[in-house]
């Protein structure tokens, strides 16, 4: 088989790159793992930026997210027992959305069907080759057999465990952090207990209250990164959450039945350059931030935003210039967004080498970036998302 661009994962990442390339003319094959049902059933963030919203709009498939996204326009910092409220909109002028990642992944994937885009499900890739020539090649394995798919352009949009980046590790700097606690997260079938998203930073660990509908909730908090999930029965998180989200006054969570339940890892990871060759990586296989900032999806569109417009240049003027820039272009992104991710992480989470010192500074931080119209400003214009470099 042969297409102009090989997609290695039918995430975020490698469906809307395939989409992008598909308005621009370009022929692109995605290989994806699992099945289209796993894809589009598995429960991930669901926080999309200003600008990415806006992206999924102009190019045709935002419709979805526009009926069922709830648009958030602050957030709520609670600590000391006190809310605090970034107001976005009158910050900058913009909000965010809620809509879960799943659904996204479920409207990309129908988009490209209905244009006769290909993506091969239960295909596995296995190995890469000729990633220095003008002809890479991808091998995968579908239904226990070998195929080969020769392109010009391989995009690895495969995640953090996928063989892309792996591919080309010799030629790669990493750069990474891991935090010394995890997240527990739960879906419930509960009405959200607040209108915005509240991040609370307490004396007993970081939680978060978000939702994916009028009707369920998504809440997280902080555990030990190795947490054993079978210790916290449904009993004993509710009353974890209820303590965490304590507030002055009272603060009513609303319980539910709880669908779901797992610990995330939090890390923070760059892998320099994103390219080699005829590889591009894009998404969570170059890059992981850890979820306080709600930013991995919407690194991903930003990649593969970039990626769209170089592979255009490359084909329409037989330019290379923006492909040989597409490491750069978005990495100068991806580090801000690092940054901003590490910091809220920073401020929000207890850290058991932390002293009582360490605990005031975080307060005071707490403290000073919800009353100067400077540092809300600087919270609020990151959490709404820094413009795209296309
Ligand atoms: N062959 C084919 N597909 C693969 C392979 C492989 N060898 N390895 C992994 N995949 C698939 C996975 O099954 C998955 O569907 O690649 C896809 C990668 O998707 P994501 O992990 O969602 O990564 P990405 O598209 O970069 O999205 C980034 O999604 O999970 C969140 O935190 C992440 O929000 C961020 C965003
Ligand atoms: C979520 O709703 O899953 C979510 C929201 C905000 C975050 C992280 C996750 O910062």
């Amino acid at each position: 088989m042969r297409t102009q661009v090989g997609i290695v994962g039918a995430g975020p990442a490698g469906l809307l790159l395939s989409h992008l390339l598909h308005l621009r003319g370009i022929a692109s094959i995605v290989l994806e793992a699992r099945s289209r049902d796993y894809v589009e059933h598995r429960i991930r963030a669901g926080v999309l930026e200003h600008v990415v919203e806006q992206l999924l709009i102009e190019t045709g498939v935002g419709a979805n997210m526009q009926a069922a996204g709830l648009p958030h326009e602050g957030i709520i910092l609670r600590f000391g027992g006190r809310d605090h409220r970034i107001d976005f909109r009158a910050l900058t002028g913009k909000h965010v959305t809620v809509y879960s990642q799943h659904l996204l992944v479920r409207d990309l994937i129908a988009a490209r069907l209905a244009a006769g885009g290909t993506i091969l499900f239960e295909a596995d890739a296995v190995s890469l080759h000729d990633i220095d020539t003008a002809q890479p090649r991808i091998r995968y394995r579908q239904a226990g057999i070998e195929h080969e798919l020769i392109c010009d352009v391989i995009a690895g949009c495969d995640g953090f465990h996928g063989i892309s980046r792996p591919a080309i590790e010799p030629h790669l700097r990493i750069f990474e952090r891991d935090y010394p606690f995890g997240w527990l997260g739960i879906l419930a079938d509960a009405p959200p207990s607040s209108a915005e998203l509240v991040y609370a930073s307490h004396d007993r660990g970081f939680a978060l209250l978000s939702m994916r509908s009028p009707t369920v909730s998504r809440l997280y908090l902080q555990c030990a990164p190795d947490e054993d999930l079978d210790a916290w029965s449904d009993d004993r998180i509710w009353a974890e959450l209820q303590t965490r989200f304590s507030r002055e006054g009272g603060f009513t969570l609303q319980e539910g039945r709880i669908t779901q339940k797992g610990i995330t890892p939090m890390r923070s990871f760059v892998a320099e350059p994103m390219q080699h060759g005829r590889l591009f990586l894009a998404g969570d296989s170059a890059h992981i931030v850890p979820p306080t900032g709600a930013k991995g999806l919407n690194l991903a569109a930003g990649d593969v935003a970039v990626l769209a417009r170089a592979v255009e240049a490359f084909y329409r003027r037989g330019q290379t210039a923006l492909l040989d820039a597409y490491s750069a272009t978005c990495l100068d992104r991806v580090w801000k967004v690092q940054r901003f991710s590490w910091w809220m992480t920073s401020m929000l989470h207890r850290f058991a080498a932390h002293g009582d010192f360490e605990r005031r500074v975080q307060l005071a931080e707490l403290a000073y970036v919800t009353s100067s119209a400077a540092a809300a400003t600087s919270l609020a214009e990151n959490y709404v998302g820094l413009k795209l470099p296309v």
